[in-house]
């Protein structure tokens, strides 16, 4: 839709967790007129509710080049080692900065450094918490702290639509849905020459998830509204240990953070066995993809939808003092850990792909940036290395802004939505029929049965919407409707790259095609979308 009002600025960041905050504290330092803009409240994102860390060769005797090596093992063959030298070299340095703007983390036994924990996928201890299992929380308390004290300007209840650009392509801004009371109802426009997307992810996609309800894929959705690259979205990372709260279980479920392996939780089958030892050399602590796989296989032969995590020899006092978070989830629904193993299943927890960029963040589209889980860096290839993310939303920020640069920017031309006809609203309930037809054809188990039934249904949902809107009964414009629209274009693309990866990597398990394949297959999915999308 057209843009009833317009406001100016130098840079627009799209997302307030760890990304978007710190590449707006850093252009704003260097002197842009930065505006944060956020679908929620400024601390509503995925960054409040990551539990178990941030990685960073932190530790004695650790080093770049060991976090690298574990970066690499964990990627399946996929990771652009640039980036994750990038990464692991700046990442350490990026945490100091971040404990200068004032996030605390928890002191070591004797108080002189920081405790460092092990989760799964890393050879050594180099996970920095807060809070004992709220790291994420603690994160944006400082960010949103320094952001308002640094009186940057926000807008909160704001869904970001569109991005303009001008009549050579380069960015000028975007569009967005500002709802609730203020001065900036409705669709306007935020006019910029840098638009930062920090959007975070799409675990929305599915029925279960660890995901908050707003992580619903608009940036990638954008990003591919305005002809971006968009890279390896089949590598959806399934957590191992998501509670287990029955079948019927929808929207974001507790995590139990792997830092709860990494102190020494077993994870056991219905008769106490630990089936992961003699799987992997780091038995439960191996990388995920291979944890949720042993997970599945084993509830499969024992014909149950999960298994359990037992940390019962933890005893009150270590779990109240490490995992009071975890603890509290648990108990709200009516399970003790302290005296009886946790049910555990897994479930959509991080999107490995997303915007392609390069090592500076910028996008396939000039002036259009990524950072954080929108983002596909290269750090993650084919599976994300346990809390590498909150490090590589920091690192990546960081560089956006340098390459930014300083003021002025150069103005681009006039703003211009995206060419084709207005893309068809859904109604809002078609975000449960996509969660159902995703975690039904590309789940943790795929193969190309299942694939292609999804690829028909999403085709068909898209076919309605289009017949709906030509009748004139497309869905009022709104949130839900936005989302549910985001959610169907995301999951069109995630399904593309599934069906043309015909081999099992990382994250991505084919049934059918059960092995790595190497020689065909070690490079990366690219979509691009232009409209009409039929
Ligand atoms: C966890 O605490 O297990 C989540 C960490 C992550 O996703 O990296």
């Amino acid at each position: 839709p057209a843009p009833g009002w317009a406001i100016d600025a130098d840079v627009v960041v799209v997302g307030s967790g760890v990304a978007g905050l710190t590449a707006a504290l850093r252009c704003a330092a260097a002197g842009h007129r930065t505006v944060v803009v956020t679908k929620a409240r400024l601390d509503d994102g995925s960054t409040r509710w990551a539990q178990g860390g941030i990685a960073a060769a932190l530790g004695e005797g650790d080093t770049p080049e060991q976090h690298r090596d574990d970066t690499l093992v964990a990627g399946a063959g996929l990771c652009d080692e640039a980036a994750v030298r990038t990464l692991v070299t700046e990442g350490p340095d990026a945490v100091r900065r971040l404990i200068a703007t004032g996030a605390r983390f928890d002191p070591d036994e004797d108080g002189a450094g920081i405790a460092l924990t092990r989760e799964g996928g890393h050879h050594r201890r180099r996970i920095a918490h807060a809070g004992g299992d709220a790291t994420g929380a603690e994160i944006s308390r400082a960010l949103v702290e320094a952001v308002r004290a640094k009186g940057l300007r926000t807008i909160e209840n704001a869904l970001v639509l569109d991005l303009l650009t001008d009549a050579e392509g380069r960015t000028a801004g975007v569009t967005l849905h500002v709802m609730g009371e203020g001065q900036h109802d409705g669709v306007g426009a935020v006019h910029a020459p840098a638009v930062v997307l920090a959007t975070g992810g799409m675990g929305q996609v599915f029925s279960a998830t660890t995901n908050p309800s707003v992580s619903t894929g608009d940036g990638v959705a954008l990003a591919l509204r305005a002809g971006a690259e968009i890279s390896d979205l089949e590598f959806v990372q399934f957590h191992p240990t998501v509670l287990y709260l029955g079948p019927e279980a929808e929207g974001q479920q507790p995590l139990i953070s792997e830092a709860v392996r990494g102190e020494g939780a077993h994870l056991v089958d219905g008769d106490g066995v630990r089936f992961m030892v003699g799987q992997h050399e780091l038995a439960e602590l191996a990388p995920r993809d291979i944890v949720a796989k042993g997970i599945m296989r084993r509830a499969q032969e024992q014909g149950t939808e999960h298994m359990y995590l037992d940390a019962r020899h933890f005893g009150a006092a270590m779990w109240e003092q490490r995992f009071p978070t975890i603890l509290a989830a648990c108990r709200s629904h009516g399970i003790d850990p302290v005296t009886e193993p946790i049910p555990v299943a897994p479930a959509a927890h991080y999107a490995s792909g997303g915007v392609r960029t390069d090592l500076h963040g910028r996008t396939t589209v000039p002036g259009l940036y990524a950072c954080g889980e929108v983002a596909c860096t290269g750090v993650h290839g084919a599976n994300r290395l346990a809390s590498n993310s909150l490090l590589e939303g920091l690192v990546f920020a960081e560089r956006i802004a340098a390459d930014i640069g300083p003021r002025p920017l150069p103005r681009p031309g006039e703003p211009r939505l995206p060419e084709g006809p207005p893309v068809p609203l859904l109604a809002p309930e078609t975000r449960f029929e996509i969660q159902r037809i995703m975690t039904a054809g590309v789940g943790v188990l795929r193969s190309a049965d299942s694939i292609a039934g999804a690829y028909k249904a999403l085709v068909r949902l898209t076919s309605r919407a289009s017949a709906e809107s030509e009748e004139g009964k497309s869905a009022e414009p709104g949130v839900e409707a936005w989302e549910a629209t985001n959610l169907l274009l995301v999951a069109r693309a995630l399904v593309s790259g599934a069906r043309a990866r015909e081999e099992t990597r990382g994250c991505h398990w084919r049934e059918d095609h059960p092995d790595r394949n190497d020689e065909v297959w070690q490079r990366h999915s690219v979509v691009t979308f232009r409209p009409p999308h039929t």
